[in-house]
């Protein structure tokens, strides 16, 4: 079988080498991919944005792709799925109208009541005067949020009146998000534990993946701005078997109904970023994809074929289906380029990356290009270094020992990605 990937972070990166381990699969592209993909085995990287409908399109048929896997938000919210669908090629991810649950805020918080699921309090404006009105009547801190896709940074938590002011005007006049921000969601700030709770999903049925948590704050003890995440492991204490229980009943199984019931069949990874406090678990958010770096550190403690599965979804085969799992832990740590996340340095050349390494850890690559045949630097988020091991503490050992032999200009990381779960070990 051929597969193609569509995008070119770490998530694609951990996508297309899982798709490559499975014995059905003879050949894995990644559109565009990076310098990991590039060099990884039985992987080549095609020259085509995920934007490029029309390219990919193109190729997929040329090639006959067997079966396309998409991971970027962007390309679902822009209705891939439904081109590859209408043209005969089995894409797996939700389509247009199912990744609405992530394209707008407003669309997934009006889902979330509709279906009875428990959420943060929230009012959706478009209008200045209107939301300043209603920002006078709260308790701080408040979270804003842009309604539309904002690469994960459209969030803001305001400390007081004055900052939600400021943030809100900042959206609502495009200046912030330009046209994702024109509509607005204001809702109740929740404290708790989070954790990503992700799914996938055949149209009726769905499986669960291995738990995960990522650290989306930019520096150590979780401080600083947001970012895409700076680190993940597997499993997340914070959701046990009881608390696993809980998420499906009360936030999966009525989304998944609910979405058939709404008509709006959603085949494809469904992630609940979650919050937990006191055993009761709220939606923050949904995502019609898998998590990045959450990716990384499930599919390495993935122990069943990738491509089956996916396969099995499209075919709406899953109730019959178990994934199995290693039941050692997984920790990656990201490793970020001068500046992120305000900014980002590209064309630094990055040493150590042939190792040599443990046989458990993986380096995937994110932002990363080849120059002259050597990995350089080309984004924020340049690599994130993965380690499979005898529970959360040795796998953060591994992945810190193999980081301390990666390095480049300006490079840095968390020092101390996991230590939620390490504490909780100890
Ligand atoms: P989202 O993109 O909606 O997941 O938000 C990004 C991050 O903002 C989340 O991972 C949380 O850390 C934080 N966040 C979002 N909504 C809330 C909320 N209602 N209360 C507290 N923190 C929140
Ligand atoms: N790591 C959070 C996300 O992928 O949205």
């Amino acid at each position: 079988m051929k597969i193609l990937v569509v995008g070119s972070g770490g998530r694609e990166h951990a996508l297309a080498w899982k798709a490559s381990l499975s014995p059905a699969v003879s050949e894995v592209f990644v559109a565009p991919g990076n310098a990991g993909t590039a060099l990884e085995s039985g992987v080549s990287n095609v020259p085509l944005e995920a934007g490029d409908f029309g390219g990919l399109l193109s190729f997929a048929l040329d090639k006959s792709i067997d079966l396309v896997i998409v991971g970027p938000e962007n390309a679902l919210v822009g209705g891939i799925v439904d081109l590859f669908g209408e043209n005969g090629i089995r894409c797996f991810g939700p389509t247009r109208a199912g990744a609405m649950l992530e394209g707008s805020k407003e669309f997934s918080k009006e889902f979330l009541v509709r279906h009875n699921i428990p959420t943060a309090r929230y009012r959706s404006f478009t209008d200045l005067l209107e939301a300043r009105e209603y920002l006078r009547h709260q308790n701080y801190p408040l979270v804003v949020k842009a309604d539309g896709l904002a690469a994960g940074k459209g969030v803001v938590i305001c400390e007081n009146l004055d900052q939600a002011e400021d943030c809100v005007q900042g959206m609502l006049s495009g200046k912030l998000f330009s046209s994702a921000g024109h509509k607005v969601v204001i809702e109740e700030f929740l404290e708790g534990e989070e954790a990503s709770f992700i799914c996938m999903v055949d149209g009726g049925d769905f499986l669960v993946m291995a738990s995960s948590q990522d650290h989306k704050a930019a520096y150590n003890g979780d401080t600083g701005p947001n970012t895409g995440g700076m680190g993940a492991y597997s499993p997340a204490p914070v959701v046990d078997s009881d608390m696993r229980e809980r998420v499906i009943e009360q936030i999966m199984r009525p989304a998944v109904n609910g979405l058939r019931s709404d008509g709006i069949p959603y085949t494809g990874f469904l992630y609940a970023g979650l919050m937990i406090s006191n055993g009761v678990p709220n939606v923050l958010e949904f995502n019609c994809r898998l998590g990045d770096p959450e990716a990384q550190v499930i599919l390495m403690r993935m122990k069943s074929d990738l491509v089956e599965l996916c396969l099995a979804a499209l075919d709406g085969r899953l109730a019959g289906i178990r994934t199995e799992w290693h039941r050692e832990s997984a920790l990656g740590v990201v490793m970020a380029s001068k500046g992120y996340p305000e900014s980002s340095r590209s064309g630094d050349v990055i040493e150590g990356l042939e190792g040599p390494f443990e046989s458990n850890v993986k380096v995937f690559h994110a932002g990363t290009g080849l120059e002259d045949g050597r990995a350089v630097t080309s984004g924020g988020r340049v690599l994130c270094v993965t380690a499979l091991a005898d529970g959360i503490e040795q796998a953060q050992r591994q992945a810190y020992s193999a980081v301390r032999s990666i390095r480049w200009e300006g490079g840095w990381c968390r020092d101390d990605i996991g230590h939620r779960a390490v504490s909780r070990d100890g």
